[in-house]
């Protein structure tokens, strides 16, 4: 190495060593008529070297300085640095780059630059402690992962990034093929179908940290590529798969955060709806959704007689104090939501006596349609106390829950890099959802080769709606982590899904038959997960976005304003390929 340590780790220990240190001036102040400090940065840290005034150096110039490690007296020690009890004096300077004045500052005052400056210098980006640190937590995330899954037994297996294309699923990426012009491979949405071949294969225990690829709207939590930690077992029940999989995330969470997080909870989807209207509940705070069909069981105000589910939340710590504006917003916002209406409820402390209950009265426009026996049992359901603001929306289960679900979430979810961590495993979600409106038949609640619940089998048929499927996700703080199933193995049992979704033989064998074929030589039961290893980074690192935990991310418009992409080719480049580009649509 050209230097003998690393500019964040010299110490009073090293006082009267000569040092060698390489790295980047991250600035300079002139000290009297003959001397300059000048801090030198790398990954690591920063040290203050003292150096003739002569010496020319400017932010960002690279350098290699040789020095004397010496004590700063008490009064310039600076308890801001890991280094502030030394500097280096006297110094010779080498310039090993120069460099012109950068964009933005290489420090905390770049978090308030435009993302897109950023973006377009990402490698100065990278020079700052946020980036540095991210993506060092991110290399701890990987390396806790593939440890915990060989510990494990797992085979770690790369598989094609060149696929066919697959019907179901995300928009995918498309790949001209030159040899066989018109024709086209897809890059990876995941591996899923190679991963169920490698079982098939005989594999037992599979991973893969996956490169993944899905033309999506970009957001917070998407990006066109992501990584998976990607796993798939043979003869394995869900249990197995769920102990297997969260060892990778528990070994990352401790990792990062020196602390193991308790093992993870479990809930069912049906619960989760209940209690928090979500599949992917953030247990950090309450709130919970509760019930209110039977309060309202003879009500005549009309809106909730005609509804065959009424839950409501009950917002404590002053929201009673919401104005006008903010309620009509939050009914706008249900609305929007599908729902036919939100009626909210102040508890105002009563005037006299008990009020409508416990001591309050309940201020409402629609407070007129309730009867006292209502609202008493009203307040009492909802632990209602002065202060509180109630909510209640009436409608089918679904919409009731996921309107208050989403509504708890807008008024009272922290930001989901906000600790504690609560990881929660969302179980038994149901084998489809909803029905497709053209065909009326039910769609797949996650795909086609999910595993019924074997409990659930003999419904199948006469009440497919109500089968529950060998389907989990991974939850953490309300962010979806991972997504699993066990696969169905059983040729007869998938055909009989398939004849569900009104998939018939000739249909299945055109859509999947690549996938299908294989099943008939003796395919072992299995299972498996995948979990967006951005997305826990992300929490971890204390970041609210994946992008910043990413090395070269692409921002929402997903043109990346570093290298230009997505570009155009030259004529002879799409000649090959037999691609021929249609002006754009107006
Ligand atoms: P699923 O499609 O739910 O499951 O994806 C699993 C996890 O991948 C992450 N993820 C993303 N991360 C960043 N950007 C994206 N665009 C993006 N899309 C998904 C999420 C998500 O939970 N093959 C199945 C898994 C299986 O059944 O084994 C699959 O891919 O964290
Ligand atoms: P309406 O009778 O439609 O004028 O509604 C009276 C009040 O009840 C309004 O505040 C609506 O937002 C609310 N409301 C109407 N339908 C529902 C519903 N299904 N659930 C909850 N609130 C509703």
């Amino acid at each position: 190495m050209m230097r003998t340590h690393n500019c964040g780790e010299l110490t009073a220990a090293h006082v009267g060593h000569e040092v060698t240190l390489t790295g980047w001036v991250n600035g300079r102040r002139e000290h009297g008529e003959h001397l300059a400090f000048v801090d030198l940065r790398d990954h690591n840290g920063i040290t203050q070297c003292v150096v003739d005034n002569d010496v020319d150096v400017r932010r960002e110039y690279v350098l290699k300085v040789t020095g004397t490690v010496v004590a700063r007296t008490p009064d310039t020690v600076n308890e801001s640095l890991a280094t502030g009890e030394i500097e280096l004096k006297p110094c010779t300077v080498e310039v090993l780059s120069i460099a012109e004045p950068p964009p933005f500052p290489m420090d905390d005052r770049a978090d308030d630059v435009d993302e897109m400056l950023r973006l377009k210098h990402r490698y100065l980006d990278l020079r700052r402690d946020r980036m540095q640190r991210n993506l060092r937590i991110r290399s701890t995330v990987n390396n806790a992962i593939r440890n915990a899954m060989t510990k494990q037994d797992f085979v770690e297996v790369e598989t094609p990034m060149l696929m066919p294309s697959t019907p179901e699923g995300a928009r995918e990426f498309l790949v001209p093929s030159r040899q066989r012009p018109g024709n086209f491979y897809a890059l990876p949405q995941s591996p899923q179908l190679y991963k169920q071949l490698l079982m098939v294969g005989g594999l037992d225990r599979y991973f893969q940290i996956a490169r993944c690829l899905r033309d999506e709207d970009l957001r917070a939590d998407r990006q066109y590529e992501f990584m998976q930690l990607d796993m798939e077992m043979s003869f394995v029940d869900v249990d197995d798969v769920l102990i297997a999989a969260e060892q990778g995330v528990l070994d990352a969470a401790e990792a990062v955060t020196g602390v193991r997080p308790d093992p993870v909870e479990r809930m069912t989807w049906h619960e989760a709806m209940e209690r928090f209207g979500s599949d992917k509940p953030d247990l950090r705070f309450g709130v919970e959704l509760i019930e209110l069909t039977d309060v309202f069981g003879s009500t005549d105000f009309k809106a909730f007689s005609s509804a065959t589910s009424i839950k409501g939340i009950n917002l404590p710590d002053g929201a009673a104090d919401y104005g006008r504006n903010k309620l009509d917003g939050l009914t706008d916002d249900a609305k929007k939501m599908g729902a036919k209406g939100l009626v909210w409820m102040k508890c105002v402390a009563a005037e006299d006596g008990a009020g409508d209950g416990a001591g309050i009265t309940l201020e409402s426009p629609v407070a007129k349609f309730c009867s006292p026996e209502e609202k008493a049992l009203l307040i009492e359901r909802m632990g209602a106390t002065e202060g509180d603001l109630l909510m209640i929306v009436a409608d089918e289960w679904m919409t009731t829950c996921e309107v208050l679900g989403e509504l708890r979430n807008r008024v009272a979810r922290p930001p989901v890099s906000e600790g504690p961590y609560k990881y929660l495993w969302v179980t038994d979600f149901p084998l489809f959802v909803g029905t497709d409106k053209t065909t009326g038949r039910p769609k797949p609640g996650h795909h086609a080769f999910c595993h019924p619940h074997l409990e659930d089998l003999d419904k199948l048929e006469s009440d497919p709606m109500s089968v529950r499927a060998w389907a989990y996700d991974l939850v953490l703080n309300g962010w979806e982590l991972g997504s699993g199933s066990i696969r169905i193995h059983d040729p007869e049992l998938q055909r009989r899904v398939f004849a569900l979704l009104g998939i018939d033989e000739e249909e299945a064998n055109k859509r999947f038959g690549f996938f299908l074929e294989p099943f008939k030589y003796g395919a072992p039961p299995h299972g498996g997960f995948a979990y967006g290893i951005d997305r826990l980074t992300a929490i971890l690192a204390g970041e609210e976005n994946i992008r910043e935990i990413i090395a070269f991310p692409k921002p929402q418009s997903g043109i990346d304003p570093m290298t230009g992409a997505p570009g155009e080719v030259d004529d002879k480049q799409l000649a090959e390929l037999g691609v021929r580009v249609l002006p754009p649509a107006t």
